[in-house]
């Protein structure tokens, strides 16, 4: 009976990966009660992608499960490879499910003679033949404008406002570090029953943020600083400070969809009064000696797209 499935299901679909969410895109066939379909890739002796699917995928969908992640170029340029190899091989569609959408905070131009490489990445995709994008939780809604492709923007927000429940203090707020997460900071907070306190942060550069304003009573509160991303750690460092300096609780619970931590954000990160950071598995993090890191799988809403895509139901009705 499940061997029968099994072979029904291979005929259907195929969900296959890069380097950079193996174990994400495991987690997530075996919740459909599917095999991870095989592709491998490598790199030829001069760094060159090197791809080859095992399997036919001639009149199948497949799913690329690939997060752009550090090193952001090289996963990139495995999901184009994949994608015309795929597109090549005579695959019906193919989705890219991109847990974690690399230069997605490249969605406008920085100032004269700089790119804008969000659109650039789309354009690729599309010209390897990617002809549906599921994200989660994009840094900005016109990434979606980048593309002429169907393009769902799911939320890991309800997933981790399910972890963050059991962590909660009572009179916590839900901070949104800076201007641009209001609308995640206000979903959150909605989930969860808090109020919203907003930060001014202001970019000095690429690495560095200051805060210069709070708006929302934070006083003597317990916070919960939440984040799409923590990169270096630099913006959720700035916060707890500014939070402490006017006075709020100091334990602080940080939670973000896409931990991409770059090499500095540990040290960032490692303040005594943050005592919790929830983060999805979008990237892969070893949470192994870092005992702060709580993890949430986006297994179970990567399988429910999936699904739903291969029945050809809505992904926003529930
Ligand atoms: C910025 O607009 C984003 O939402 C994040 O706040 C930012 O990218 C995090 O980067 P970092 O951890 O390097 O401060």
């Amino acid at each position: 009976m499940v061997a029968a499935r099994r072979k029904e299901m291979r005929a259907k679909f195929v969900i296959v990966s890069g380097s950079a969410s193996q174990k994400l895109a495991m987690a997530t066939a075996q919740r459909l009660g599917a095999e991870i379909g095989q592709c491998s890739v490598t790199r030829f002796p001069d760094t060159e992608v090197n791809v080859q699917l095992n399997e036919p995928v001639r009149e199948r969908r497949v799913f690329i499960v690939q997060s752009s992640c550090p090193p952001v170029d090289q996963h990139i340029m495995e999901v184009l490879a994949i994608a015309d190899a795929c597109r090549r091989a005579a695959a019906s569609s193919i989705t890219w499910i991109a847990p974690y959408f690399g230069y997605a905070r490249s969605d406008k131009r920085r100032g004269g003679r700089t790119p804008i490489m969000g659109r650039l990445v789309a354009d690729f995709a599309e010209r390897a033949g990617i002809d549906h994008l599921i994200a989660l939780d994009l840094h900005s809604q016109q990434v979606e404008g980048f593309f002429h492709i169907p393009v769902e923007n799911l939320s890991a927000v309800p997933a981790i406002a399910d972890a963050l429940k059991s962590h909660l203090e009572p009179e916590s707020v839900i901070v949104s570090p800076d201007t641009g997460r209001v609308k995640m900071a206000s979903a959150y907070a909605s989930r969860m029953g808090c109020p919203v306190a907003v930060l001014h942060k202001e970019r000095l550069n690429g690495r560095k943020t200051a805060v210069s304003r709070i708006v929302g009573e934070v006083r003597a509160r317990p916070c919960v600083i939440i984040d799409d991303m923590i990169s270096t750690g630099g913006t959720i460092n700035n916060a707890v400070e500014a939070l402490i300096r006017v006075g709020a609780a100091g334990n602080f619970i940080v939670a973000a969809s896409h931990g991409v931590f770059t090499p500095e954000a540990r040290k960032n990160l490692n303040h005594p009064a943050i005592r919790k950071i929830i983060v999805t598995d979008s990237i892969p993090v070893s949470s192994d000696d870092w005992p702060q890191v709580k993890i949430v799988s986006l297994a179970p809403i990567l399988a429910g797209a999936i699904r739903r895509s291969i029945g050809g139901e809505s992904m926003t009705d529930p």
